[in-house]
């Protein structure tokens, strides 16, 4: 493999960077929403706007309460939020008439969604914005607090929703019915359950907008791909987006380690909110540990590595990816289960590989037979995935790794570009350029290092 660190701009001081990072947060904002990129996204996402909403609290708590409370004006009257909530941009495929999600009972009136969901980082993001908020003014810290306690009815209630419909079998963990909903789209994760993804002669023709978007359309999923992503959405339509009918009909329904794990961190997390602002924990202690139980026994017999389950053939998935790391997310395995998951990460196969420009594990191990480094989940490196990790970590007490992720994803963000995602060997930024979530938890990087 050889280097190409030419393809890098400079690198900037941490002052400017952070200053160019809530630039790029000021020139996404459409009046309405901070759309997830300038081009290539743009509406609001919901796991993208919980991690801008993270970064804009530390330039504006105002604007960042706003951006959790347009996101949960669209959730869905049965608890799910949906995965994305459209602006009136026209410029992106699959947009709310591909969807017709006008035809589900549940869905939101007054704005057009998405009809699936995307991992549940929301209660994360609720805590990591109180924090920061905390340490600001006095109006900042009351506001948040006044926010925290105003949302948590709906955090639960989106939570409850997850398990009410999207644990199927008896594995425990959060299924979901298409690719999209994982946040990895084209991860190597998908490929055997895809297979199984036929689309039928009721596909109707489409253009793709993201291919024009991109510099290189090998940047992004292939067009085999796309069509099972949107035969998924037909499928679902034809079931009228109604949650059960979905599950039980979709031909996509995979076990998602990586959802699971956040989703328990996520409960746990919620709770403890409750508890200072005087919300009952309900259930979610007891939601967090089925979920934690769930990933630990996911894990490969010999490597650890968590795994994905194929609900419609009954098969563990073994494909290696950084999902494979979820137990680190959530706890529940013991000290030497974990001590080997870590030194696995960290080492020559994952973030110590000694080509990377940057200490951050890479969405695939670049030692991985189909390793691509330059096509969205099949190799490059995501920021915001060493962000949560790093958050995790901390969480855990464990400072010293979470400085690491914190450094590496600095190193690889440095150049002030805000790529969607890295090339690892090069730091070539990809995909859309002056991404929200990235100059976002660039954002929380420098304001807490
Ligand atoms: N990430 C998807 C896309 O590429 C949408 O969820 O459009």
């Amino acid at each position: 493999m050889t280097l190409d660190i030419a393809t890098r701009d400079t690198s900037y001081s941490s002052p400017s960077l952070a200053a160019r990072a809530a630039r790029v947060l000021r020139d996404n904002d459409n009046g309405t929403v901070i759309t997830a990129a300038p081009k290539l996204y743009p509406h609001m996402w919901s796991w993208d706007a919980a991690f801008i909403s993270i970064g804009l609290a530390h330039v504006d708590v105002s604007r960042a309460i706003t951006e959790l409370e347009t996101l949960f004006g669209a959730q869905w009257r049965n608890g799910m939020l949906p995965h994305i909530v459209f602006t009136e941009d026209a410029a992106y495929f699959p947009g709310p008439d591909r969807w017709g999600t006008e035809v589900a009972a549940d869905g939101p009136e007054h704005v057009r969604t998405s009809g699936i969901c995307q991992p549940p980082v929301h209660a994360i993001a609720v805590r990591r914005m109180l924090d920061v908020a905390r340490r600001s003014t006095r109006a900042d810290q009351e506001e948040a607090e006044r926010f925290a306690r105003r949302i948590w009815p709906a955090l639960y209630e989106w939570h409850r929703w997850l398990v009410d419909y999207r644990i199927p079998d008896t594995s425990g963990l959060i299924a979901i019915v298409h690719g999209w909903e994982s946040g990895m789209d084209n991860s190597p994760r998908w490929d055997v359950p895809y297979s199984g993804v036929r689309p039928g002669a009721g596909l109707l023709p489409y253009v793709r907008q993201d291919l024009l978007q991109v510099s290189d359309p090998a940047e992004r999923p292939s067009s085999a791909e796309y069509d099972r992503y949107i035969w998924l959405i037909e499928e679902m339509r034809r079931a009228a987006y109604d949650s059960a009918e979905v599950v039980r009909r979709s031909s996509f329904l995979v076990g998602d380690v990586f959802i699971t794990a956040l989703f328990s961190l996520s409960c746990e997390v919620l709770a403890q909110l409750g508890h200072e602002l005087g919300w009952p924990a309900g259930k979610l202690y007891d939601w967090a540990a089925n979920a934690r139980a769930a990933v630990a026994a996911s894990r490969h017999p010999v490597s650890g590595m968590a795994r994905d389950r194929d609900l419609r053939t009954g098969r563990w998935l073994d494909t290696e990816s950084i999902a494979g790391f979820s137990p680190l997310l959530c706890g529940g395995i013991s000290v030497r289960s974990r001590e080997k998951l870590l030194s696995t990460m960290e080492g020559p196969r994952w973030a110590g590989h000694p080509d990377l420009l940057a200490a951050v594990p890479p969405s695939v191990s670049p030692l991985r037979p189909g390793f691509n480094p330059r096509q969205y989940w099949r190799g490059p490196q995501w920021p915001v995935i060493a962000w949560l990790f790093g958050w995790a970590f901390e969480y855990r007490g464990w400072f010293d790794r979470a400085r690491k992720l914190r450094e590496g994803g600095l190193r690889l963000t440095e150049d002030g570009s805000f790529g969607e995602y890295y090339q690892p060997f090069t730091g070539e930024p990809l995909g859309s350029h002056n991404q929200s979530w990235t100059a976002a938890v660039v954002l929380d990087w420098l304001c807490t290092s």
